[in-house]
């Protein structure tokens, strides 16, 4: 299996395409329009294709000073445990370290937790942990 990664945004298309394979987009669905506004606050962006198919995805949102956030890290599921996140995310974090910003934060996944603290990411302290609001 050859993989190409690209440092450029997907079409929005094929990128709806992939993140419906992971349920986020139940109940909200991600249109068209919404997915390419969406992209279009990428800060860096690692596409992975097998030919001309989408099969991986990883992106920076942030601000290129302070911070970055990783987000929307997907590998088609026929392609996963092939090292493929894993490269996406390498990638995305080398680009944050030549910014050299003050952090990089994820939202880890329920079930991720082995695969990012095997890239070296580390959970919050229960006194200072991440917090969000659903809206
Ligand atoms: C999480 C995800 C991106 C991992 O991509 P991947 O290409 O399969 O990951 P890799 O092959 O690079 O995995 C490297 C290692 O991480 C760990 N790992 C990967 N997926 C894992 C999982 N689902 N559960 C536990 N550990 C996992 C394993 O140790 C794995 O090594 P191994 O295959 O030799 O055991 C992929 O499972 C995915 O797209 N899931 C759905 C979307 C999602 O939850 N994204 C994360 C958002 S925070």
């Amino acid at each position: 299996m050859s993989i190409a990664y690209r440092p450029t945004l997907p079409r929005p298309e094929a990128f709806r395409a992939l993140f419906a394979t992971t349920g986020w987009d139940a109940g909200r669905p991600l249109t068209p329009e919404r997915a390419a506004a969406a992209l279009a606050g990428t800060r860096h962006a690692v596409a992975a294709y097998d030919g001309d198919r989408l099969v991986g995805f990883g992106r920076v949102i942030g601000d290129g000073v302070l911070h970055a956030l990783l987000a929307d890290v997907i590998v088609d599921p026929a392609y996963q445990r092939a090292g493929i996140g894993s490269e996406i995310v390498g990638r995305l974090v080398e680009h944050c370290r030549q910014e050299a910003v003050m952090d990089v934060q994820l939202f880890c996944a329920r079930g991720k937790r082995p695969f990012y603290e095997r890239l070296g990411f580390l959970a919050r302290d229960d006194e200072a942990p991440g917090m969000e609001l659903g809206v």
